[in-house]
């Protein structure tokens, strides 16, 4: 992420974190889905780390969901923080919120099971592709990597009104994650009647790399 690009999306966050968790589920799709298959394909993450976790939606779920585990959240914006820090005061020592771009080992030396990009990684422009790199240096060696994301859209208008609100839709990130981990769930889904399509992907370590 440049400083730029970074700059840019702290201040897009400054009014929409006010706007954020009541607007948020009529089109991030699949947020809800990919956790409770989480509980399923890896059961009990002792480290759980959320790459751009904003205000914190997916920590307090994963917070309940795996009560033994503690959750890092990283996130360019103090806006979007100072909601999920309200959010997730009763979760106490279990949670530490860093405000930082994210970079192999900015979450600190420790490695984690579980990593979550929920509609960060498509934000990342540039950066994805070194964001996804990244990731396979901060999971343990069985770790999960799961991405809940905005996929792609045939309608050209859309795609651009996106991209003013930073995000890309390219059909770019589902390649890259397969060649980087071993897929163990993926599906790409349509909303609203296919005006755009979301992705959902779960993998692992390659099996040389493991
Ligand atoms: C659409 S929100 C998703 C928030 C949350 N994960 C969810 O599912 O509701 C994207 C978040 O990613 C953060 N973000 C974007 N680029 C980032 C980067 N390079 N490093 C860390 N966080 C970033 C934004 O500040 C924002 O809070």
């Amino acid at each position: 992420m440049s400083a730029a690009g970074g700059g840019q999306i702290t201040a897009y966050y400054r009014f929409h974190s006010v706007i954020y968790d009541a607007t948020r589920w009529s089109f991030l799709f699949g947020r809800a889905g990919i956790l409770l298959e989480l509980a399923d394909l890896c059961p009990a993450p002792k480290r759980i780390l959320e790459v751009g976790c904003g205000t914190g939606r997916n920590l307090r779920v994963l917070g309940d969901q795996y009560p033994r585990a503690t959750m890092t959240g990283i996130d360019l914006s103090g806006d979007m923080l100072r909601v999920a820090r309200n959010k997730l005061a009763g979760y106490g020592q279990r949670v530490s919120l860093i405000q930082k771009p994210y970079a192999a080992g900015v979450a600190g030396p420790q490695k984690f099971d579980l990593v979550l990009f929920s509609y960060s990684l498509s934000m990342f422009n540039p950066g994805w592709e070194e964001a996804i790199a990244a990731v396979a240096e901060d999971l343990t060696p069985d770790g999960v990597v799961a991405v809940v994301d905005f996929h792609a859209s045939r309608l050209g208008w859309f795609r651009r009104w996106m991209g003013v609100n930073h995000v890309r839709m390219e059909g770019h990130l589902l390649p890259r994650l397969r060649q980087k981990f071993s897929p163990r769930r993926e599906r790409i889904c349509s909303a609203y009647g296919g005006a755009w399509q979301y992705l959902m992907f779960v993998g692992g370590r390659p099996a040389a790399a493991a």
